[in-house]
């Protein structure tokens, strides 16, 4: 029987080689990450970059996280500063992206930047792709693995969801373990968090100077401000529904079993909820609910990396 995932390959030596050359050929391939699936391509091809683009039916003016191995691989692509070099030697590699100036000798290409004269760069932890980005003389512009404004891949089957055979080639590196996209912090001026992560607000406060204020870091990111994450049914946050022919969301070791309660997490730990978020949304579609309803989750930790998500997936 053919196998139908017939475009998902397991990670070896032949594969890396074969990843490798499609990048260097200007294709886009799936690739696993520590927080979601991505879709990569060469940062410095503009050809390479604009498939991306197409191929999510991403808005031309949501720009792209630029993938490296490390520190030394940035060459003259962006202007660091102090507060990079603190949080980068805590957290790097990985779940956390840095907007930073552009410099003007910066080879990635314009499209992946949206024109914008600022750069966000990400060096991931997961050991696939840090082997693929150790053997590349060029960084990859990658966003999550989905049609645009729906639920990031968690998968190379949810990658598979999403694109069919459109993708020469998706790496399975297993589930991401961190399951929701990385924080976003703008240190190009006064540091900012433009997306919330699992490394929160209260581990990067003693590191840097973070101003919390939301209303002006939500208009900075642009990819942020319409409906995203979106499972394609509608949500309704904080709320219980007596209804059993509607999926709800809880999480905590008070809700018993029924079978159209989808728990988080027993425990009520709220990392173990984020990494489970998107594969119960997808878990809940697949089997044909028309709604979502979510009892409140609490807003500290990873929690709010889970509302604002929520919030987004809700409108
Ligand atoms: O965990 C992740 O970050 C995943 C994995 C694959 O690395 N990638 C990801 O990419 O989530 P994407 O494209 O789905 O989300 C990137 C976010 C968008 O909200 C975009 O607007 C923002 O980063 N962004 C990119 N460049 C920016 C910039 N120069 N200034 C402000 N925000 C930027
Ligand atoms: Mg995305």
């Amino acid at each position: 029987m053919k196998n139908v995932y017939s475009n998902i390959y397991t990670f070896n030596k032949k594969i890396l080689k074969k990843t490798i050359k499609y990048l260097y050929e200007g294709n886009i391939v799936g690739l696993p990450t520590e927080t979601v699936y991505g879709i990569a391509a060469n940062a410095y091809s503009q050809k390479a970059v604009m498939k991306i683009f197409k191929i999510k039916g991403r808005p031309v003016k949501n720009p792209l996280i630029i993938h490296y191995h490390n520190i030394d691989n940035l060459k003259d692509d962006v202007i660091i500063n102090e507060n990079f070099i603190k949080l980068y030697k805590k957290f790097c590699p990985g779940p956390i992206t840095f907007v930073l100036k552009k410099n003007k000798k910066s080879k990635i290409c314009s499209k992946a930047t949206a024109n914008l004269n600022t750069v966000a760069i990400r060096f991931p932890s997961h050991k696939v792709v840090r082997s693929i980005l150790k053997h590349i003389d060029f960084p990859v512009a990658m966003p999550s693995a989905n049609i645009s404004s729906s639920l990031s891949p968690i998968s190379s089957y949810d990658v598979f969801e999403e694109f069919k055979n459109k993708l020469k080639l998706i790496v399975n590196g297993g589930k991401s373990k961190i399951g929701i996209e990385s924080t976003v912090i703008d240190l190009s001026g006064k540091p900012k968090i433009l997306r919330p992560g699992i490394i929160g607000a209260n581990e990067m406060k003693n590191i840097i100077k973070l101003n919390l204020s939301k209303e002006i870091s939500k208009l900075k990111s642009p990819g942020m401000l319409k409906k995203h994450y979106s499972p394609g049914i509608p949500i309704i946050m904080n709320k219980k529904s007596l209804n059993p022919k509607f999926a709800q969301i809880v999480i905590g070791k008070k809700y018993g079993i029924r079978k159209n309660y989808f728990n988080l997490s027993k425990k009520g730990d709220l990392k173990e909820a984020a990494s489970n978020l998107y594969m119960t949304m997808r878990k809940i579609k697949k089997l044909g609910y028309k709604k979502i309803y979510i009892t409140k989750i609490p807003n500290f930790g990873p929690g709010v990396a889970i509302n604002d998500r929520l919030k987004r997936a809700s409108k």
